[in-house]
């Protein structure tokens, strides 16, 4: 699965903060055997961020694109309308499962605005910006990106990754591989 990370701060673009939740997205994303193909630090600025989006998803070279930051409530978050403006689908369960997880751990998860939704073949995910909060989020979604990227893929095996979870449920599964 090839990963391209994206970190969305003002501060970092411009020097003023080391950005630590990119290279943290990209230990976690390399310990589970993805390749990391692109990195990249934008400023909280929605036509760059747009145009770096469509660069990553439009190229035939990255998977899934991870934005880390520009979610919250601060009038400079603009990540989410970002992405709203070129994804083709959205992807709610995402979003949806990371709030739920984030909620057991703080209830500042409600103040993510984060979205998901997929161009093209690419599945484009926001994660917050801090680093654990990104590691917490992605963790959340990890365990199904595999078989998200294979179903955008219209791999004629995709179906197989459904009779697996399947199968892992205990429910029982006669389709052929
Ligand atoms: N999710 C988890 N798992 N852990 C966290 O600490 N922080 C929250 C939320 N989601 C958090 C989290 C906070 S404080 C905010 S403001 C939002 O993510 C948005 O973060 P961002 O503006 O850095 O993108």
């Amino acid at each position: 699965m090839r990963i391209a990370i994206l970190t969305v701060s003002d501060r970092s673009w411009r020097g003023e903060r080391a950005d630590v939740s990119g290279p943290a997205l990209v230990q976690a994303v390399i310990a589970q055997g993805w390749q990391v193909v692109e990195t990249r630090i934008l400023p909280d600025d929605q036509p760059q961020l747009t145009a770096q989006l469509i660069q990553w998803a439009d190229s035939d070279a990255v998977d899934v694109i991870l934005t880390t930051g520009g979610t919250g409530f601060s009038h400079s978050d603009v990540t989410p309308e970002a992405t709203n403006a070129v994804i083709q689908r959205a992807a709610p369960g995402l979003a949806e499962a990371m709030r739920q997880a984030s909620m057991q751990i703080t209830p500042h998860a409600m103040l993510s605005r984060a979205v998901a939704g997929i161009r093209g073949q690419v599945l484009i995910i926001n994660l917050p910006g801090s680093p654990r909060a990104a590691l917490e989020n992605l963790a959340v979604v990890s365990p199904v990106l595999p078989h998200a990227v294979q179903l955008l893929s219209e791999d004629a095996n995709a179906e197989a990754g459904h009779n697996l979870s399947s199968q892992k449920k205990g429910e029982s599964s006669n389709s052929a591989r």
